[in-house]
This record gives structure tokens, C-alpha cells and sequence, in this order.
């Protein structure tokens, strides 16, 4: 009857913890229940949390980042180290390059992930260049097809949009039933402030830091809201790393506004301090927004604690350090301006929001369950096929040793940078065995399966762009 079972577990949902086995038939949870008959195959989860597979809903792969630059995952390698994080389904990116459509930057990505995927991944659309067909017939059409979600830029030359733009698209998703993501820091500002470094002669990695200030990530943070205020529809603000830029979601919502905020390990366990290492070691940690300081981590914390946060993403961006392709780049070496933004972390977000979050007794298993899967099906169009665990739904499931402690360190990573920023960090609880679409894809720490494993998946409507 089962092609599959997994026995004694503690099932963790957002909504519950119970005791009970899983019924695992042709990829999808057949029943729940007390001592199900036996299956083909059986999973002893004895002492072991039952969690559905994690979402990163943030994450950056094979995307080109300046001259020179690489990425340092492509879709095999970082949906690989997505698995040994717990996570069964990535939301990557797709990049549109200026004066390209949107479907030609979609048939470039998916030639790059076809057949590489070890998780389930589907694309959010990166809009750059929002031409009338773009805003008029192309987002329109690829929202029938399942690319229902956007992120546009307010900052990044070449990337950001002005306000008349931001507007355009705003609106197109409205009409269409998109979800539009928002970088929210005011590139004017930053642009401005990054002058003053240079003409001091201010080049270290800590510039980036201070040439992005709470101030500029508030403000655009205020703008976004506003605009999306304007059109009236629903919007993600991504990454944000401080209380100010939470107390204007805060505020928008008490006005009425649809607005989801999503938060990143780096702002509960990076500061500015950590662009300031030795020599360019700072390098390390450069990140868009960048980490701030205490107070604002513990903002943070307390955001995903207190709901201003319905989102726990990686955006996980990787270069290598020291690599000419990198972060140490030719350019990068002399100048924070050209060091490319971005940090790895789709491995370490289960793990460091387990120990940091469910350990400490900061948040319970069930939020932990909403913040880092549940959500992020429900607000991008994959519940209830993904993000829970419910008879009909995907088998996609990470069964967490609790009690097993690791110290993070790079060598026992499988992202294809060569640092990470939390060298070191000791945490409780790791996610040994991983089920994906009721396959066992990796068993107790070991790799079993192949790339291409994974599938894309078409997406619904966001549950919140369904509501208005
Ligand atoms: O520094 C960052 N976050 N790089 C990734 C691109 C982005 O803005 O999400
Ligand atoms: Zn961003
Ligand atoms: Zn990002």
C-alpha cells in the first residue's frame, strides 16, 4: 500500500506537533496515522523531528554579477548544498539583461537548470527593463504560465528602477495577480556617500557598510510601501537588516496595506564590525542590505518572533573569496565599490535558525515550520502541494536529529564558495535525512541522489495576491 513509511517520528507542522507515521505513495503523503501498515520501504524517525522540507524562497544561482564576476553556484551546486540544508524546493532567480524579453531570459535559465537540480526550484522574474510589451503582454502571459512572482531593484546601476517604472510594474502585477519582491536602499544616497569614501580614500570593506545606511534602506523601504500603497497592491520587502525599516512595514500594515517582510541569517548573526576583519577579510561579509549592529539584530529577532517577519530566507549569493572571479577580484581588491554583493547561507539557514531560534527558546517548532517552508509555499503559489505535511501533498521532508551538535566550517559544506561567514558557529540540530517527493535523497548525512532530480514547478497565484 506504501511505497514508503516513516515511523515513530514527532510530525512538526506550522500548525501542530503530534506523534504519528507517514504513508508515502507514488511521491505524495497518502495517510497519517498510529502504526501504519508496512510499507516497500521504512524510516525509522525514533527521537527525530518530522518537518516538511525547507523553501528558500531567496536564493541566487548562475546569475551574472559584473564583468568578470562568477557566481560560485550554478544550479547542481547550490540546489546540492540546499539539500544538505534541509530544503526540498529553491526559488532562484531569473535575471533579465537589459533590452532582452522576459521569455528569452526565462529559456536561458532553464537551459541552465535543466537536468542539474537535486531540489524542486521554480524562478522568480527579475525585472530591469519594463517596456510596454514587457508590462503589457509578457507578465500577463508568464503569470498564466506560473511565474507569478517579481523583484524589481531600488538600488544597483544597471539593476534599479526609477519610481515611474517601479509604479509600471507595480501595476502590471496588480492586473496580472503577480507578487512583486522589493530591494529596498536608495542608490542616489549610496552613490553619493560611496563618493565620499572614495575622494577620503576610504576603500576597505567596512565603506560598504557606511555607504549604506539604515537611513537609505529606510527610506526606499518607505517608498516602496508608498508606491505599493499608490497602485494598491500587495508587496515583499526582501532582506531587511534593521528595526527602522520594520517600523515602516509596521506602519503600513496599521494603514491597511498588504505587506509581507522577509529577513536573512546575516542580519540575526553578522554586524558592520565583521567588514572591518584584517586586511580584506571583510570582504567576506559583503552583503546588500549589509549587517548592521546589535540593536539590530536583536530587532530582527524580535520581528520574527512578534510577526513583522513572515519570511526566514538565505538570499544566498555566493562568490568565491579568493578568486580573481570573486570577491578579491582585480578591482574588488582595491575598491569595496566593485567587491560583488552577496554572501552563501542556503546550507546554514535551517540549522542556524534551529539552534539561534527553537534552541534558545526565541521562537516554538511550529513557527520555525511557517518561517522557513510553510510561508514561503503559501506566499509564492505552492501550498498546500509544498510546505506542509498533509495527506495529498508532496513527500518532501527533512527529518531533524535534534540533540546532534556541529561546528560550521567550510570543508563540511557543499556550496561551491570557499568560506563561509559563519566559520566556526556551533549549532544544535541539523537535518539529516532528507525526503523529496518521496525519495530519499539524502540518508543520514549521505547523498542519494543524482542532479536532475529535481523538477521545476510551475506555481499558482499567491495567496495574497489572490485576496484583493
Ligand atoms: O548582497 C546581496 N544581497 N546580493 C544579492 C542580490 C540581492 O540584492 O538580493
Ligand atoms: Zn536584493
Ligand atoms: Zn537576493
Amino acid at each position: 500500500m506504501f511505497d514508503l513509511v516513516i515511523r515513530n517520528g514527532t510530525i512538526v507542522t506550522a500548525a501542530d506537533v503530534t506523534r504519528c507515521d507517514v504513508g508515502i505513495r507514488d511521491g505524495r503523503i497518502v495517510m497519517l496515522g498510529e502504526a501504519l501498515p508496512k510499507g516497500k520501504t521504512e524510516v525509522d524517525a525514533t527521537g527525530q523531528y518530522v518537518m516538511p522540507g525547507g523553501i528558500d524562497s531567496h536564493v541566487h544561482l548562475s546569475q551574472p554579477s559584473g564583468d568578470g564576476i562568477v557566481m560560485a553556484d550554478d544550479f547542481e551546486s547550490g540546489t546540492r548544498s540546499a539539500l544538505f540544508g534541509g530544503n526540498t524546493t529553491v526559488l532562484p532567480f531569473c535575471l533579465q539583461q537589459k533590452g532582452q524579453s522576459l521569455r528569452e531570459a526565462l529559456t536561458a535559465y532553464h537551459a541552465l537548470a535543466e537536468g542539474r537540480c537535486l531540489t524542486d526550484v521554480s524562478f522568480h522574474l527579475i525585472v530591469t527593463d519594463p517596456t510596454p510589451n514587457v508590462l503589457g503582454q509578457e507578465i500577463p502571459a508568464l503569470v498564466e504560465d506560473g511565474y507569478t512572482s517579481l523583484k524589481v531593484f531600488m538600488t544597483y546601476e544597471g539593476l534599479r528602477l526609477r519610481d515611474d517604472q517601479i509604479l509600471a510594474t507595480l501595476d502590471a502585477a496588480r492586473t496580472s495577480g503577480a507578487l512583486v519582491m522589493v530591494h529596498c536602499e536608495n542608490e542616489d544616497a549610496i552613490r553619493f556617500l560611496i563618493g565620499k569614501h572614495e575622494q577620503a580614500g576610504d576603500l576597505a570593506p567596512k565603506g560598504h557598510a557606511s555607504s549604506r545606511p539604515v537611513a537609505a534602506e529606510r527610506e526606499a523601504t518607505h517608498r516602496a510601501l508608498s508606491l505599493a500603497e499608490i497602485v494598491g497592491v500587495p508587496i515583499v520587502i526582501v532582506h531587511v537588516s534593521n528595526r527602522e525599516a520594520m517600523e515602516e512595514i509596521d506602519r503600513a500594515r496599521k494603514r491597511g496595506a498588504l505587506v509581507v517582510g522577509e529577513t536573512c541569517p546575516q542580519y540575526l548573526m553578522l554586524t558592520a564590525e565583521d567588514l572591518d576583519g584584517d586586511g580584506w577579510e571583510g570582504a567576506k561579509f559583503v552583503c546588500s542590505p549589509p549587517p548592521r549592529d546589535p540593536e539590530s539584530q536583536a530587532a530582527c529577532w524580535q520581528g520574527l518572533e512578534q510577526g513583522i517577519f513572515d519570511l526566514f530566507s538565505s538570499d544566498h549569493c555566493p562568490f568565491k573569496f579568493d578568486d580573481p572571479e570573486g570577491k578579491l577580484n582585480e578591482r574588488g581588491k582595491k575598491s569595496f565599490r566593485w567587491i560583488p554583493n552577496g554572501i552563501p547561507g542556503v546550507e546554514t539557514r535551517l540549522p542556524i535558525l534551529f539552534s539561534e531560534g527553537v534552541i534558545k527558546g526565541r521562537i516554538d517548532l511550529s513557527r520555525f515550520v511557517a518561517l522557513t517552508s510553510t510561508n514561503h509555499a503559501k506566499l509564492y503559489g505552492l501550498y498546500p502541494r509544498k510546505g506542509t505535511i498533509a495527506v495529498g501533498s508532496d513527500a518532501d521532508l527533512a527529518l531533524w536529529n535534534p540533540a546532534l551538535k556541529r561546528t560550521i566550517t567550510n570543508e563540511d559544506l557543499h556550496h561551491g564558495a570557499d568560506y563561509t561567514p559563519y566559520e566556526g558557529l556551533e549549532v544544535t540540530g541539523w537535518p539529516e535525512t532528507v525526503i523529496l517527493r518521496g525519495q530519499v535523497v539524502i540518508d543520514r548525512g549521505k547523498l542519494v541522489a543524482a542532479p536532475g532530480s529535481g523538477s521545476y514547478l510551475r506555481r499558482q497565484r499567491s495567496n495574497l495576491t489572490k485576496a484583493v
